[in-house]
């Protein structure tokens, strides 16, 4: 049967204190509505409409780049209202729909995909999991173990307040019946809303059970504040390092390791502690990312070593074998099989050929404060320590350039070597002599001051 979802995110973030729409924050690298649309889909949904305010105009946009659609929501006059937004796009649909939150980044494809079967099986399900807290809705179960109702905890009597059992905040139903419930939703309760909670009330009327689906409680934490946001995140991670490790990716400290969503790390690759992955990562086996290092949009081949503090930006390439060592910045940079950049360098819009040796303190000089330009460094090439290379360069296969060299002109040849340096001038005794000088200027202004 075919499923679509809507998404609710017209809710005003205010407790954020945030220009930034709430959703729009990041969780693992991804914002929080991307974690929402990117779970429903692994639950087989081929539409998403996605509810937002009506000044949401980055929300829309990057609805529409993930291609999903939006509705707006003119007021908000509650989660029962704000799902019905939707029935311009959806009421017609052939299928199942599954309403959910834009700011629960925690529910998985897992428990879409239950509510789902669960929905196709008895007409309805809900999401519930077991809490204390006065901030969720009761489900109040029959005697039969389907869904007598849902009460906010407001509205709820002193008995139903006692129920352990809350209300995720998820619901299935065919969609065409959905929306008709949808609109009959009424707002006399004590919040003046129309609830999302009140439609299996309204498909009991109508001979439709609702199944309840119990998911854990981890998974159905929503993002209010900053706190809530910081939260999220420490879930996140923790599902993350434990895919991680169970794909056999070897971390000493996983919980100072910092992955994204899309992190793509082989079995056999092995992070040391304090290690952050920005978006866009990919570690083969038997590579080794050393403590303290940060990496982003890179990739590492096989068996290459990164770190200790070693800085991978969007388009580092480092090759099999090859080493990255500590305080050494790439960006937009192959790095060949076994080449070497140990030391505090820079490089930057360059390639390094295979086997090539990076001294400490070598310079791409990439930019003029205009436009970018490549550096070329051949396979066995041997650049000197404090080497400023003044890009578009070229220092073809096999070349040495002696330490301390700026190499501005546009090509070193194969196998020649360039030394770029200031004469060097020796005067014998000269230090002896200054430091006599000036010890005997230092005594006579000690003794004037003295006077
Ligand atoms: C809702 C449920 C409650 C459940 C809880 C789980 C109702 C009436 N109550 O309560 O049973 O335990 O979620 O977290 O549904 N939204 C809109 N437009 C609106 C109102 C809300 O888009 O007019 C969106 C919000 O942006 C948010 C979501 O719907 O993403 C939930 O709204 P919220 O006000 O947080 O619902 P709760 O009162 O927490
Ligand atoms: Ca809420």
């Amino acid at each position: 049967m075919k499923r679509a979802a809507v998404i609710l995110a017209a809710g005003q973030g205010t407790r954020m204190k945030s220009a930034l729409p709430k959703v729009m924050h990041k969780v693992a690298g991804r914002p929080i509505l991307g974690h929402v649309i990117a779970a429903v889909r692994g639950a087989g949904v081929e539409r998403i409409v996605v509810v937002t305010a009506p000044d949401a105009e980055a929300v829309r946009a990057y609805v529409a780049a993930e291609g999903a659609q939006s509705a707006i929501q003119k007021e908000q006059l509650g989660t029962g209202h704000a799902a019905a937004c939707a029935a311009p796009l959806l009421k017609d649909f052939p299928g199942t729909l599954i309403v959910t939150y834009g700011d629960h980044p925690l529910f998985t494809s897992a428990t879409f995909e239950a509510s789902f079967a669960a929905r196709e099986k008895a007409g309805m399900a809900i999401v519930a999991f077991r809490s204390d807290s006065i901030a969720y809705g009761r489900v109040i179960a029959g005697a039969d173990g389907m869904l007598a109702r849902i009460v906010e905890y407001r509205d709820a009597s002193a008995a139903e307040k006692t129920v352990k059992l809350c209300n995720a905040g998820v619901m299935a139903a065919e969609a065409k019946s959905f929306f008709r419930w949808a609109a009959k939703l009424e707002n006399g309760n004590s919040q003046g809303e129309y609830y999302l909670t009140d439609v299996p009330s309204l498909a009991k009327k109508d001979g439709v059970a609702c199944a309840v689906v119990e998911a854990e409680e981890s998974e159905t934490m929503g993002v209010n504040s900053r706190a809530e946001l910081a939260a999220a995140e420490a879930e996140m991670q923790k599902r993350l390092r434990a895919a991680a490790l169970d794909a056999g990716v070897g971390m000493v400290a996983p919980e100072t390791v910092f992955l994204s969503y899309d992190t793509e790390l082989e079995a056999d690759v092995s992070i040391g502690p304090y290690v952050v992955f920005g978006p866009g990562v990919t570690v083969k086996s038997g590579a080794e990312i050393r403590a303290f290092s940060h990496l982003e949009g890179a990739t590492v081949e096989k068996s290459a070593v990164i770190g200790p503090y070693a800085r991978l930006r969007p388009g580092a390439h480092i090759g099999e074998e090859a080493h990255i060592g500590n305080f050494v910045e790439v960006k937009e940079t192959r790095v060949e099989k076994g080449a070497k950049a140990n030391h505090l360098t820079y490089l930057g819009d360059a390639r390094v050929g295979a086997g090539a040796n990076i001294g400490a303190g070598t310079v791409t000089c990439n930019y003029d404060g205009f436009f970018k330009y490549h550096t070329d460094i051949g396979a066995g090439a041997f650049i000197g320590s404090n080497t400023a290379l003044v890009a578009p360069v070229t220092v073809e296969d096999g070349a040495y350039i002696g330490a301390g060299s700026t190499v501005a002109k546009d090509k070193v040849a194969k196998d020649s070597l360039a030394v770029v340096r200031g004469p060097r001038n020796d005067v014998a005794g000269w230090a002896k002599e200054f430091r006599a000088r000036k010890s005997a200027e230092k005594a006579a202004k000690a003794k004037t001051k003295r006077k």
